[in-house]
């Protein structure tokens, strides 16, 4: 049946030729983007962002940092476990994970968590100005709140440039410095 349209409109051949090009090319397009901002790599231990902050836990307790310089820092184990001497998980499978953490503390294991967001050494990011200016931790790093595992987020310069450009215009000049982030 397509053999014998194709046969009777040449040009119908490079039509569907290239529908199956573009469709192929959306489907690897689609397979990149997502895997670009959905990959979470797997970590030593589970640790849920979004079970957390509904449990009340806020962002600067434990990453601290982030008000007073530039790397916001992860928790130790010890704060791990200054909730985790006492906690009864909702779902009690989940205790299983909580065991893996307790083993890690006992055996005084230290956890490498994988890095997510990782900058080039060429560009200088500060949390503290941000945090002082009281730019939201989502607004960079998307709703972790909702999040069983931190994500990677789109951190280049077009988006740091974005939200500079739109700050107080006696500030801008400064803010688009490239040796502002640059140095
Ligand atoms: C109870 C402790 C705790 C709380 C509360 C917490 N985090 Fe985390 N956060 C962690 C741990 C542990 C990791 C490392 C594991 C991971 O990357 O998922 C992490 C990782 C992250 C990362 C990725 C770090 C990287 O490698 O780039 C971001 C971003 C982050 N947290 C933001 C937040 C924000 C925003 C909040 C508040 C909404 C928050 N966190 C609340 C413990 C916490
Ligand atoms: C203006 C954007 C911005 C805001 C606001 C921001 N971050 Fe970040 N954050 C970044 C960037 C960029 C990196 C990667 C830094 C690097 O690789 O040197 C990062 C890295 C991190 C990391 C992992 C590395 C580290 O610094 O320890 C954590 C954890 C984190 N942020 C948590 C937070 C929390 C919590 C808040 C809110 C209190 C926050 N961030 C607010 C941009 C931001
Ligand atoms: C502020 C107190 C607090 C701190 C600090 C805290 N947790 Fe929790 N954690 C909780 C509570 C409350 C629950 C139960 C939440 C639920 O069941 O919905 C929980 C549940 C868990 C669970 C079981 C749920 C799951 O996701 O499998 C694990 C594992 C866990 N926490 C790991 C950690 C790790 C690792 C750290 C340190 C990076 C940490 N917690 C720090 C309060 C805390
Ligand atoms: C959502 C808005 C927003 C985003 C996104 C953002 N910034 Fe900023 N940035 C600010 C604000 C607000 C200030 C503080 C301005 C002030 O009041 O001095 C600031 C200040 C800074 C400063 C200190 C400048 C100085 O001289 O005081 C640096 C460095 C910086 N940002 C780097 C970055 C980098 C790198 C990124 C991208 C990874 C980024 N920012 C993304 C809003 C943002
Ligand atoms: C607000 C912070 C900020 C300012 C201001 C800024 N940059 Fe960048 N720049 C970045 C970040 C963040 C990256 C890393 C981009 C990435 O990882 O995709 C970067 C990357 C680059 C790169 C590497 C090429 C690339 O795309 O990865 C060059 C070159 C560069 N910047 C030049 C400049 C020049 C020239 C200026 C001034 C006109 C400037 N930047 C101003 C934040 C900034």
């Amino acid at each position: 049946m397509i053999l014998s349209l194709i046969r009777q409109h040449p040009r119908l051949a490079l039509v569907l030729g290239l529908l199956l090009l573009l469709g192929v090319g959306a489907l690897v397009g689609g397979v990149f983007l997502l895997s670009r901002s959905y990959a979470a790599p797997p970590q030593p231990l589970v640790y849920q962002h979004q079970k957390h902050i509904a449990a009340g836990a806020t962002c600067l307790y434990c990453h601290a940092g982030a008000s007073s310089g530039a790397v916001a820092g992860l928790p130790s184990l010890a704060k791990c476990m200054g909730c985790h001497t006492n906690v009864q998980p909702k779902d009690p499978a989940d205790q299983r994970d909580i065991d893996k953490l307790i083993e890690y503390w006992e055996a005084k294991k230290p956890v490498q968590w994988v890095k997510i967001n990782d900058q080039p050494d060429f560009v200088q990011f500060n949390h503290r100005p941000h945090v002082a200016a009281g730019v939201a931790c989502e607004s960079c790093h998307g709703n972790i709140s909702q999040m069983n595992y931190a994500q990677p987020y789109n951190l280049n310069m077009g988006f740091c440039l974005d939200c500079h450009r739109k700050q107080a215009p006696e500030k801008v000049k400064r803010l688009i410095d490239c040796a502002t982030c640059h140095y």
